[in-house]
């Protein structure tokens, strides 16, 4: 039996949707713990490429099944356009391989509508959200006015909460905002409509991931964003509405923290962003650009170019503490290849003395200068590399270093999206 996590060590997009579904091989169930369709998981499966961004990374095993958490916030009108583009591809997305919690908070359109507005309200205080309405739908759920799926289920409590959240957020969207008005009936019948459809997926998630665990199955939790973008240990606000780390799991699939077995923090082998914030290792200039255009950066959600920077082991250290990561996933260490010389950031100058943790005050961030330890590259294209062996030694000093100063071992190198192109340096 085995519980782990897979989770994003830095600001998301790491390749968490690749080594999901590597992982997920081994597993029997794939459960997705926070966020919503705000995530975008790749998963290269023979040629095919496929983009998910609410449905676990696991949905490609036909054999397997798939959760969506207590803790995911769910668009049905995204929900269902993933299955369709799902089964279009020839993929039958039944309820014996996709559960949704009952406990999941839905997101209603006023919850896209105000995203939006208050991103336009904050101006040039925006945050760069996906605008897919995850924060307002995460405060409605603390503010305990949310529509989770089991309301969903009942026509008359969707009546009734509906009715009240609307009054109260058609006032914000039209008299605060400037917006226009949203209409009952429409969100009514559509929401229904949205209801019928997902009533087959819907069950009591915590009961049956807790029985899987307990009948000596391998339980998989796929974390979206990444530790940067975690509510409470991100880089706030310049963060997502939940909590992506390893504390996560415990609350957004209702299982305890003694169940799960080990922790695996998926690092590219450079860092990216996406959206507004502090990130002190970006490299804006030619070598950040060839970054980017070596190894596709660009958002799988929003399409936005994602800002890239030199490995900061800073932030790893703290995801693995943070997180309590048993081992690092390295991926993407193929884009590096072709550069004379790699730099690894090992700690932050600040206020006279030197810092290897992340600052929670975003104005003592900005005065963190990155410390630089220089490494030579490597030239040849690694992306036919198949065992730790094949890599070249410079790749691996590289690594090496990842190790000695996290302290935390590297589990698995990705040298490219395809399933073969992953190594196990140990077993999970
Ligand atoms: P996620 O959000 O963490 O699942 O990551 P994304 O899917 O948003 O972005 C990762 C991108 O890198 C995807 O296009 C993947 O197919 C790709 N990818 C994953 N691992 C590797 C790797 O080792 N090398 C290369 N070149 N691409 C990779
Ligand atoms: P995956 O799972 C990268 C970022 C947004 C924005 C901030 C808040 O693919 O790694 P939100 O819409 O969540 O309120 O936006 O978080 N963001 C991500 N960045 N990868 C993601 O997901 C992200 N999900 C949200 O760009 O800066
Ligand atoms: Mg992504």
């Amino acid at each position: 039996m085995s519980a782990f996590i897979v989770l994003g060590a830095q600001w998301g997009d790491e390749g968490k949707g690749k080594m999901t579904d590597y992982l997920a091989e081994g597993a029997d169930v794939v459960v997705r713990f926070q966020g919503g369709n705000n995530a975008g998981h790749t998963v290269v499966v023979g040629d095919k490429e496929y983009k998910l961004h609410l449905i676990p990374s696991g949905i490609l095993y036909k054999n397997k099944l798939n959760v969506i958490g207590n803790g995911v916030v769910v668009d049905p009108e995204a929900l269902f356009k993933e299955i369709d583009y799902l089964q279009g591809l020839g993929e039958n997305i039944t309820p014996e391989r996709l559960m949704i919690s009952d406990r999941s908070q839905v997101i209603m359109p006023y919850h896209k509508e105000l995203d939006n507005l208050y991103e336009i309200a904050r101006g040039k205080n925006d945050i760069g959200t996906t605008k897919k309405g995850i924060g307002p739908c995460y405060t409605d759920k603390f503010e305990r006015s949310g529509i989770r799926v089991c309301d969903l289920m009942k026509k008359d409590v969707l009546k009734e909460k509906l009715k009240t959240n609307l009054t109260i957020k058609n006032d914000i969207i039209t008299k605060v905002l400037g917006g226009k008005a949203l209409d009952f009936d429409t969100i009514y019948t559509q929401y229904l409509e949205y209801a019928d459809r997902m009533r087959p997926f819907v069950k009591d998630i915590s009961v049956k991931v807790y029985d899987s665990i307990k009948a000596g199955k391998n339980v998989l939790f796929e974390g979206a964003q990444g530790t940067l973008l975690d509510i409470d240990y991100g880089s706030y606000p310049f963060v997502t509405s939940s909590n992506t780390i390893a504390g996560g799991v415990c609350v957004g699939a209702g299982i305890g923290p003694t169940m799960i077995t080990s922790v695996v923090g998926v690092a590219k082998a450079y860092t990216t962003r996406v959206g507004k914030g502090p990130f002190p290792t970006e490299l804006e200039d030619e070598t950040g650009e060839w970054i980017r255009e070596k190894g596709f950066e660009f958002g799988v959600t929003t399409g936005r170019a994602r800002r890239c920077g030199w490995l900061d082991l800073v932030i790893l250290k703290s995801a693995a503490r943070v997180s309590g990561i048993t081992s690092f996933a390295v991926t993407k260490i193929d884009t590096l290849a072709g550069l004379k010389k790699i730099k690894i950031c090992v700690g932050y100058k600040f206020e006279g003395s030197i810092i290897d943790y992340f600052p929670a005050s975003l104005e003592d961030l900005a005065m963190c200068v990155p410390i630089y330890e220089e490494f030579d590259g490597w030239d040849l294209s690694i992306a036919d590399a198949r065992s730790y062996e094949e890599l070249p030694e410079n790749a691996k000093i590289y690594l090496k270093r990842i190790e000695e100063f996290t302290g935390v071992k590297v589990s698995i190198v990705s040298v490219g999206p395809k399933r073969d192109q992953t190594m196990v340096l140990t077993e999970i």
